[in-house]
């Protein structure tokens, strides 16, 4: 079988510059690796009332979600920022509870780069479990 090497980060810088973002001015694009080798991207999309505003993990998860994408590998995140900017707390939850503990990859365009487990970034998460699981007294 051909192995093809998928280049998420040069998709993620991709779709990173379809971001709408005029408010923060800090484009995030992100490319989110499915199970069976298909990729979905996402760009942060700002709103003028700021509040809705939709990061762009979010958006790659939810396009594979609503095309019936179950299973996840990898997930790599793109900004310009010297700092590595890791997920906010909104998709590290998300992450956490429709892809486990998968890899996330950080990238910036200067060409760092730093890898983490969804696991680390979200140690001691809410999850269905909560409901299922019966509770120690
Ligand atoms: N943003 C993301 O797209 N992903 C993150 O993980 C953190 C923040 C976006 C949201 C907003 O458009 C801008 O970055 C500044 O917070």
């Amino acid at each position: 079988m051909e192995f093809v090497e998928i280049d998420l980060e040069k998709i993620a810088c991709e779709a990173r510059k379809n971001a709408i973002a005029p408010f923060s001015n800090f484009q995030v694009g992100a490319a989110l690796l499915v199970i069976d080798g298909s990729v979905f991207t996402g760009c942060n999309i700002e709103n003028a009332t700021f509040g809705l505003t939709v990061c762009a993990e979010r958006v790659a998860l939810f396009k594979a979600l609503s095309e019936g994408k179950r299973e996840f590998l990898k997930i790599t995140i793109v900004t310009d920022a010297s700092k590595l900017s890791l997920p906010c707390g909104a998709c590290r939850q998300l992450l956490w509870e429709f892809c486990g503990d998968i890899e996330v990859e950080i990238v910036n365009l200067q060409g760092g780069v730093a890898l983490k487990r969804v696991k680390e970034l979200l140690p001691l998460p809410f999850d269905r479990s909560n409901f299922f699981e019966p509770v120690d007294k």
